[in-house]
């Protein structure tokens, strides 16, 4: 048994969707989740500065005494996974794999689809990951910018204030998103894909958007359950599952702590909400240039 925190981050808040997988999976876990919210978007930026980010991430983790690192965002996966990996006692598990094995698993015809950041698509992490698994797939990416945008808009609109994505699906179908996901997913129409990886930790919000575009003969799979699996056997390999936490009253919660270097806390706790599913009811700001000096 081990009771410390699991240690979660992502460029905002897009990594709230694995948390929120992870904490549905292992209701018992606690968890420190950090959103880099205001150097995001990661996506657009050179590998080589989303590499010092994840460094700098997870030399603060170091100090935090978590048991695992979880890194929710597709992008510092790619650029950063094998550094973590390297610099640290402390196991690092990244997306791309649990998305890779996720694809993998849903197609029938061997042709799937990646549909991600700039930066994840340049980095040919999903295409390298994917073929470890099955060298016979075929696989075409689809780099998106809008798709991050449009969520991040959402996120900050005021419409979203108390409300959960899973139940507020209907708020993405508008004409300016039904086009986007008609353009992002174009290069992935007629390649006689059958599967589709959504390889950005914002797009699960618009996955029937992309669902829509894509067509009825297409799965649209998304790595956070698939995560929160790895993340179940690295807990069981290692004996390593929190305690079941008990109150008086035989019930009890694990504690959620939530960081962004946004100095926006209210927001972030708001958008939070939307994303994670319940309330972030303890959000610490962490100076940019605290993580600067660890890295
Ligand atoms: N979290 C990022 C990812 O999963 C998307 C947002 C960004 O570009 O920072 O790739």
């Amino acid at each position: 048994m081990d009771p410390r925190p699991i240690g979660v981050f992502d460029s905002g808040l897009g990594g709230l969707t694995v948390a929120r997988a992870i904490a549905t999976t292992l209701p018992h876990e606690s968890m420190i989740y950090l959103g880099d919210t205001a150097r995001c978007p990661y996506g657009p930026r050179p590998q080589g500065q989303v590499r010092d980010f994840v460094r700098q991430i997870v030399a603060w983790f170091a100090h935090k005494d978590v048991k695992l690192i979880v890194i929710a965002c597709n992008t510092a996966t790619a650029a950063g996974l094998d550094l973590a990996q390297r610099t640290l006692d402390v196991p690092v598990l990244g997306v791309i794999v649990p998305g890779a094995r996720a694809v993998v698993q849903a197609t029938r015809t061997r042709h799937v689809g990646v549909l991600a950041t700039q930066g994840t698509c340049d980095s040919l992490s999903y295409p390298e990951a994917i073929r470890a698994l099955d060298a016979g797939v075929k696989v075409w990416q689809a780099p998106s910018a809008r798709g991050v945008e449009v969520v991040e808009e959402r996120l900050a609109s005021p419409a979203a204030m108390g409300r959960d994505w899973m139940s507020d699906r209907g708020a993405f179908d508008t004409p300016l998103v039904r086009a986007i996901a008609e353009e992002d997913t174009a290069p992935l129409r007629g390649q006689g894909i059958d599967a589709v990886i959504l390889g950005c930790t914002h797009f699960p919000l618009l996955k029937d958007e992309y669902q829509r575009a894509l067509g009825p003969g297409v799965r649209v799979v998304s790595s956070a359950e698939e995560t929160a699996s790895e993340v179940v056997e690295y807990l069981e390999r290692g004996e390593a599952f929190a305690p079941a936490i008990m109150d008086d009253a035989g019930g009890g919660e694990p504690a959620y702590h939530f960081a962004t270097t946004s100095d926006e806390l209210g927001s972030f706790a708001v958008a939070g909400e939307y994303v994670f599913g319940r309330k972030l009811a303890l959000v610490e700001h962490v100076d940019e240039g605290l993580l600067e000096r660890l890295g």
